[in-house]
């Protein structure tokens, strides 16, 4: 699983290199479909319960799922990306929420919270812990910073498919849920929203929303546990 997960790293940072406004997302998804073709895998999202593209993106109100389209980026926008690969029998899958341009600092807030409790979550990702420890991570820190965390979309167990036992939420209490074991290897992904936790999927079929119009940030990595605790497998 270590193949397909540094070709998703890799694909997300030859991507982020290249987010700024003006730009779209309708090309960012062409660019990541090329580099993830040219290291002789496949995109996991395309074709996945019908999704259209490669390169999940969803900008500012959009939780998860956006759908790439030929609106260009503007400055001041936060961007969530979220990618998948397939090599060789196995799944990688991440995502990031990114800048574009100068943004405003409540915006940098969120991400940052975001991203803090992802890796507080991935940090409770030990054996000796049980599942709904990630979970109950990512809740406390998060509503400890005045942000909500939604409940409809979950992080999953992931190897030869994409998606796998356990569903992850990110909420919870503390000290459910089976024992994590060496061996595991989770996608962990908190979806934090600025104001209420409640989304909406467009008429698309697949965007999904924030109900209220606040911003929402998404980070997720998938990660090993090991013996020698968490190994991040999608970070460069
Ligand atoms: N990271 C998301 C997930 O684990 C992305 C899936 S998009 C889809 O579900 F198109 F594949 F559904
Ligand atoms: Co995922």
């Amino acid at each position: 699983m270590k193949v397909p997960c540094r070709i998703v790293a890799e694909v997300l940072a030859v991507v982020l290199e290249r987010v700024a406004p003006g730009m779209t997302t309708f090309e960012l998804n062409q660019i990541a479909e090329n580099e993830v073709l040219k290291r002789k895998a496949k995109p996991a999202f395309k074709g996945y319960s019908g999704y259209p593209a490669a390169l999940c993106c969803s900008p500012n109100n959009q939780v998860v799922h956006g759908i790439p389209n030929k609106q260009p980026l503007r400055d001041g926008d936060i961007l969530s990306l979220d990618f998948g690969a397939y090599y060789d029998g196995f799944y990688g899958d991440a995502a990031v929420t990114v800048p574009v341009g100068a943004i405003s600092s409540s915006a940098a807030r969120l991400i940052e919270v975001t991203s803090k409790s992802l890796d507080l979550a991935i940090a409770s990702a030990m054996q000796s812990n049980r599942l709904s420890d990630i979970s109950s991570a990512v809740q406390t820190y998060v509503e400890a910073n005045g942000y909500s965390v939604v409940r409809d979309f979950v992080g999953h167990g992931i190897g030869r498919s994409l998606h796998e036992q356990p569903q992850i939420p990110n909420y919870g209490l503390p000290n459910k849920g089976p024992r994590l074991k060496s061996g595991m290897v989770l996608a962990i992904e908190p979806m934090v929203n600025e104001k209420s936790y409640d989304v909406k999927v467009e008429a698309d079929g697949w965007t999904a929303v924030t109900v209220d119009g606040g911003l929402s940030a998404h980070f997720e990595h998938t990660v090993a546990i090991t013996d020698n605790g968490p190994q991040i497998l999608t970070r460069i």
